[in-house]
This record gives C-alpha cells, sequence and structure tokens, in this order.
C-alpha cells in the first residue's frame, strides 16, 4: 500500500486517536493544534486524555507521529487534511461552526488541498463550503468513535463512511484506501448523505435508550424486569441487544449534541421532528427519577448524606459532558441533601461541577455514614466493593439505588440492603 502523509487539524480526543490510528498504519502524520501546550506535551510524548490503548499507540509510533502549531507545515507536507475540530452546540443548539470556518480561512486559495471533515457538521455544510471555495477538494469523513474503546474502534470499524460530490472523487478514493487495510465495509456516498448518516446514526442509537427507559419505567410499575425484556428483545435480528441497556439517562459529548442538531436542522426546513423532541424529554426526566426513589425510602431529603458512585458519562473515560452525575447532583442540591462522589478518574475534574457534592479518593469514603449510595456509572471497581461487608457496615441505611442495574440484586438484598434497580 502507498502510505499516503496525513494532516490532521486539531489534536482533541478525535484528533489525536485518528492521527495515532493513521500512524501505526504506516502513514506519516502531522498533527496540528493551535494550543501550543497541548502541541509540546503531545511532542515529549504525553498524552492528555484518558483513553485505553492511545498512550501506547502514540510512544510506539513516536517517528511518524509529527506535532506542530504551524498550519503552514502541514499544508507543504500533505493534502488530505482530517479536520477533527470542536463543533459544540450554540445556546439556539445549531453548531458552532466557527473552528471549522478558522481552519478554511487558513487554507486561503489553496487548490491542491481536501477537507476531510471528520467532526459533525450539519447537512449541507460540505456543499456550502464547496461553493465558496475554489478548487478546495471536500470529503465527508464522520467518526463513529466511542470514548473508551476509540482505538479499538478505529482499527476494527464496523462502516467507514466516505461521502464526496462528482468534483472530489479523486481525493475520496485516497481517503478509502486509507481505510482499506482495517476490516469494516467502505460506504461511498455523496456529501450530504454522509453527513445525515452521522447524525441519523447517533440520533437512532439515542432513541433506542430512550425507549429503552421508558419501557423500564413501565415495566416498575407493571413487575416486569426491563433487563429480561431487553434479553428478548435484543435477539431478534431486527432489534439487536446493543444500547438496550435502561439507565439513568444517556449523556456525553456526542448524543445530547446530535440529537440536538438533528432536531434543530429539521426545525430550520419548518420540519418538527417530533420522536427527537420525545428522545430529548424523555432522557431529561430519566437523569432526575433517581431522586424520587431516593425520596421514597428517606423521605425528605434535607440532613440526608447520599453517595454518588461515578461521575463520568460513563466508564472508561474521564469526560464528565452532560453527565447524570452532573444533573443529579443539582437535583439533590436543591433538595437540601449533602452528596460525597467518587470516580476512578473523573473526580477531581469534576470538583467544581458537582453542586457542592465533595470528592472523595475512594469508594469507601464517598460511602463512610451514608444514607443511600446512588451508582451512576458503571466502573467495573464498584463490583468489587465489599458490598455485603465493609460498605454496609458504613452506611447509615443501607440503601442502593443503582442506576445501571449493575450490582447483585439478590445478594445485596440477602445481606438486608434496601435495593432499588432501574426497571426491575
Ligand atoms: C457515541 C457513539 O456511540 C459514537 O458512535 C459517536 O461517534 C459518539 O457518540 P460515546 O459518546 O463515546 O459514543 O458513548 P456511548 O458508549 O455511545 O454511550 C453514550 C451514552 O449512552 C452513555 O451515557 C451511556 O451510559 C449511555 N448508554 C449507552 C445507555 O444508557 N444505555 C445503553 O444501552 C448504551
Amino acid at each position: 500500500m502507498d502510505r499516503e502523509p496525513i494532516a490532521v487539524i486539531g489534536v482533541g480526543w478525535v484528533g489525536l486517536v485518528t492521527a495515532a490510528c493513521f500512524a501505526e498504519l504506516g502513514h506519516e502524520v502531522w498533527a496540528r493544534d493551535i494550543v501550543p501546550e497541548k502541541v509540546e506535551a503531545l511532542s515529549r510524548g504525553e498524552v492528555p486524555i484518558h483513553e485505553p490503548g492511545l498512550p501506547e499507540l502514540v510512544e510506539k509510533n513516536a517517528e511518524r507521529l509529527h506535532f506542530t502549531t504551524d498550519m503552514g507545515d502541514v499544508l507543504d507536507h500533505s493534502q488530505l487534511l482530517f479536520v477533527c475540530v470542536d463543533t459544540p452546540p450554540t445556546y439556539s443548539g445549531d453548531a458552532d461552526l466557527s473552528r471549522v470556518e478558522a481552519v478554511i480561512g487558513e487554507l486561503g486559495e489553496s487548490s491542491d488541498h481536501a477537507l476531510v471533515m471528520k467532526s459533525t457538521v450539519p447537512v449541507g455544510t460540505g456543499r456550502a463550503i464547496q461553493r465558496r471555495s475554489n478548487g478546495l477538494g471536500y470529503v465527508s469523513n464522520p467518526e463513529f468513535l466511542k470514548e473508551g474503546s476509540a482505538v479499538q474502534d478505529f482499527m476494527h470499524p464496523d462502516r467507514v463512511v466516505v461521502g464526496a460530490n462528482s468534483d472530489s472523487d479523486g481525493y475520496a478514493d485516497r481517503v478509502a484506501a486509507l481505510y482499506e487495510p482495517l476490516d469494516g465495509e467502505i460506504v461511498r456516498t455523496d456529501v450530504a448523505s454522509a453527513e445525515m448518516i452521522k447524525l441519523a446514526s447517533n440520533a437512532f442509537l439515542a432513541t433506542k435508550i430512550s425507549f429503552i427507559n421508558e419501557i423500564a419505567n413501565v415495566s416498575e410499575e407493571l413487575g416486569a424486569d426491563v433487563r429480561e425484556v431487553a434479553r428478548g428483545m435484543g435477539l431478534d435480528d431486527r432489534i439487536g441487544p446493543k444500547f438496550l441497556e435502561a439507565g439513568v439517562g444517556f449523556g456525553g459529548s456526542c448524543f445530547p449534541k446530535d440529537v440536538q442538531a438533528l432536531k434543530q436542522l429539521a426545525g430550520n426546513t419548518g420540519y418538527h421532528f417530533q420522536l427527537l423532541t420525545a428522545v430529548v424529554e424523555v432522557n431529561e426526566l430519566q437523569k432526575r427519577r433517581t431522586i424520587s426513589k431516593l425520596q421514597k425510602h428517606l423521605g425528605p431529603l434535607p440532613g440526608k448524606e447520599i453517595a454518588l458512585l461515578g461521575v463520568a458519562f460513563k466508564p472508561n473515560t474521564d469526560d464528565v459532558r452532560e453527565a447524570t452525575s452532573l444533573v443529579l447532583a443539582g437535583r439533590l442540591a436543591g433538595e437540601g441533601a449533602s452528596m460525597r462522589a467518587y470516580d476512578p478518574v473523573a473526580g477531581r475534574k469534576a470538583e467544581n461541577m458537582l453542586a457542592g457534592a465533595r470528592i472523595t479518593d475512594s469508594a469507601l469514603d464517598a460511602i463512610d455514614g451514608a444514607d443511600a449510595v446512588v451508582l451512576v456509572t458503571e466502573w467495573p471497581e464498584f463490583k468489587e466493593l465489599d458490598w455485603t461487608g465493609e460498605v454496609k457496615k458504613r452506611m447509615r441505611v443501607p440503601l442502593v439505588v443503582d442506576g445501571r442495574n449493575f450490582l447483585d440484586r439478590d445478594a445485596l438484598v440477602a445481606a438486608g440492603f434496601t435495593y432499588e434497580g432501574i426497571g426491575r
């Protein structure tokens, strides 16, 4: 295979995973970020994010990975510019494309480069960019990486989407060739469809989660167990078993943002996307349902001490964006409860975001003297705690709200705990 020199613009989480994985596949990679401290740290081999396998890849491929702040440097070395900058939501719910625009601004009149858009952008963005930039190539190549398994996801994709309009077919061929050594199917399409595949996929997965959360809420009332229900549903090939785990709601940097973005895009065309409106609302309510479960057993919450286990929006990441823990802490504070919170990696990062919760250095410190434990994030180490011994001994009231149906309910109940799961 020909080795294609690659540029990665924006070395955040997506950019760094992309850079490191392309280097692992044998390509020279010029990775450019505007923050000098980040570039210096990366050049020393320091990886600033928590992502399994990533530090090892960066170290192993150090010779092929060139970190720089200089755009001229990357333009000299590569024609394919993988754009991996942030596109956060604005107050209106639309995507903020200012960082993408800044990159385009730096390219000037270049006609021998192509933007390969990995950042999630509204459907129609690619065409609009192409219309006003003379000769600049454009390929949509959305990322589908999950935090915590991003390296694995990159190297073993379910599919790779490469979208281009006819004037950029040559660039699209080169992008597709980069992924050929991987096992996933390559989906070639036009730019708008590629952009839509990304948003629709995330919106569909979010819908699946809100759906099972509603089934859980109804199951609680009707005496069914949502885990059994999900297992029975998931064996139907058309449904599939994944993303049917009921819990305290979805969070993270993608689902909430992308569902909102698609709803907004539809709205901008005059179409009211009813289903997604409900998906968002169900998720917001789901994040708050734990409060009534606590009140059911503890009564009013002033003076009660609640232990939150897990702060990150899911395990194996230190990311707390849109995490349920933040909403829960805010609501608990509003109800007058005191809180202690522990997370194996995200605790300190969330220190000032958790509405007055005290961050502890261990799960047992958080649990000490608590009236209830709320398991928010299913970190494996929480399963290993000595629940029936040390945990029970330390709690004032042995009440567990298991927000992820993660713990051994029967063992806890047998040991005298009051156990509340989700949808059981
Ligand atoms: C997601 C998409 O999976 C990925 O393809 C996209 O590129 C970025 O967004 P990520 O945000 O890393 O990835 O997290 P993911 O593992 O998908 O989980 C999202 C949220 O849904 C988490 O809060 C998780 O706890 C929740 N979830 C997931 C459930 O509540 N139930 C499930 O069954 C699955």
